[in-house]
């Protein structure tokens, strides 16, 4: 045998090893098939885009850039996970992205505002970009109702 034949035989029988997750045993490959895609990710950016921008309408700078990390790490996830995204996110959060937190870091709601609605519509662009033309993002109305926007003390 091989090294190279070795090689491929201990990743196949890896592949097929049991590990259990605390409620049931899955093998490496079931585990590696369940990471989550855009489909997954994408409706979570979607939501927490929502509370970047009110957060930010409402000066709570905290919460905002909270918001903004974590969009950037459900970004950078997502470019893990599927490969074929990974130059659009990665352009994405190299281009349109640090602005937004640019605008965050220096408190500026007018550049905050003039970023965020740039970011959307090149994210827009993105969807098109990749074949969903049909998916475009909007800043709903209205604040999320799930969690508070002010920042503790500001009436
Ligand atoms: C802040 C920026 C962005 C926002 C708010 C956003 C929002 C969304 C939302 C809400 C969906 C899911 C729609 C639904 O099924 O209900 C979606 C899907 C998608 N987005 Fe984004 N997006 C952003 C940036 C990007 C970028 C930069 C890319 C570049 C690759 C991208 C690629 C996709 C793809 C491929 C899907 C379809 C996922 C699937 O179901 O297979 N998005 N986006």
């Amino acid at each position: 045998m091989t090294d190279e034949e070795l090689k491929a035989k201990i990743k196949e029988v890896l592949m097929e090893v049991g590990v259990w997750s605390g409620h049931r045993e899955m093998t490496l490959e079931e585990i590696a098939i369940i990471q989550p895609g855009l489909g997954l990710i994408m409706p979570e950016i979607g939501q927490r885009t929502w509370k970047l921008y009110y957060a930010a309408k409402e000066g709570h700078w905290a919460l905002a850039k909270f918001q903004w990390e974590e969009i950037k790490g459900l970004m950078e996830l997502g470019a893990f996970t599927r490969p074929k995204h990974e130059e659009a996110l990665n352009q994405f959060l190299r281009e349109d992205w640090p602005p937004v937190g640019k605008a965050i870091e220096s408190q500026d709601f007018a550049a905050f505002e003039t970023a965020f609605h740039r970011a959307i519509e090149q994210a827009n662009a993105y969807h098109e970009l990749k074949d969903k033309p049909y998916i475009r993002w909007k800043l709903p109305s209205v604040p999320p109702p799930d969690l508070e926007m002010k920042p503790r003390g500001k009436q």
